[in-house]
């Protein structure tokens, strides 16, 4: 394993899982934490292996994994099969999966029933679901069957449609009152964390002080207590251009590209198999 830093999460979580008292406690020692998307096994695994402690098998494999346009499209058997899959290529990982759009909004035992799904088919720690009151029934009743949850408010992708789009939330006096009733919600309903996607920096500050569970940020500046991204954003898969909030951290696509050129040249030009990839 690659070394880290002495922190609880980082470095002195061995041999198991990072639980959800292990954030909690994180939040009382002001630890910070980063989660990473992931979709497969062997992309979990690099991140395992790289000591990121949480995981979010995210309905983002919509759009960045599955082809799709948005996270709209996403069924409960993908997700399944996703988080599977990730589930096992990792050891050390608490592992969240997203319930997808349509598999938690008709009732909270609509929501227990497919996390039930997730837990028990792919074997995930945690599930994640977007909104803050209108959720916080689901959350309640999830939480009392013993299944932890991270809550997701500020921008949900889920809504682009009602949304018109992707735009920052929580501007104005009352967008601000908006995203804190909908973070105390959550809190109040049993989650273990909430996500901010897309909100002022400064109101995330707000709210991460006036939480005891930790936030995670996601465009929403520095004063949260996690950071998440989506991998393929972070690690220069996506293709155009990506949100501002995204910083990339390699050029994967560049890498891929150039390793599937060279691959096409060698065949092309009879240089691969050689002797070495050849039997005797
Ligand atoms: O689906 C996802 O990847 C997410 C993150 C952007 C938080 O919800």
């Amino acid at each position: 394993m690659t070394e880290h830093s002495n922190s609880s999460l980082y470095g002195g979580v061995t041999g198991r899982r990072v639980t959800v008292r292990d954030l909690a406690k994180a939040k009382q020692n002001g630890e910070r934490w980063a989660m990473l998307t992931a979709y497969d096994a062997p992309t979990a695994a690099v991140f395992d292996e790289a000591g990121i402690p949480v995981l979010l098998v995210g309905d983002s494999a919509g759009n960045c994994h599955l082809g799709y346009e948005t996270t709209v499209p996403v069924t409960m058997d993908q997700m399944v099969m996703m988080a599977g899959s990730v589930v096992r290529g990792t050891e050390r990982a608490l592992i969240v999966a997203d319930l997808p759009f349509g598999a938690y909004q008709e009732s909270a035992q609509q929501a227990l029933h497919n996390s039930v799904r997730l837990l028990k088919e792919a074997g995930v720690q945690a599930v994640k679901l977007e909104g803050g009151e209108r959720s916080a029934a689901a959350i309640q009743l999830l939480v009392e069957a013993g299944i932890p949850v991270m809550a997701h408010i500020g921008l949900t992708p889920q809504s682009v449609n009602a949304f018109g789009g992707y735009p920052v939330q929580g501007r104005g006096d009352e967008g601000a009152q908006r995203l804190l009733n909908d973070a105390k919600a959550v809190q109040d309903a049993g989650a273990f964390s909430v996500v901010l996607e897309a909100v002022p920096a400064k109101l995330a500050g707000e709210v991460t002080s006036a939480l005891h569970i930790p936030t995670v940020g996601i465009g929403a500046g520095p004063d949260c207590d996690a950071q998440v991204l989506v991998w393929t954003d972070m690690a220069g898969m996506t293709a155009g251009r990506v949100p501002k909030f995204v910083k990339r951290y390699a050029d994967l696509r560049g890498v891929l590209g150039a390793a599937a050129t060279a691959f096409a040249d060698e065949v092309r030009g009879g240089a691969f198999p050689g002797e070495e990839q050849s039997f005797r």
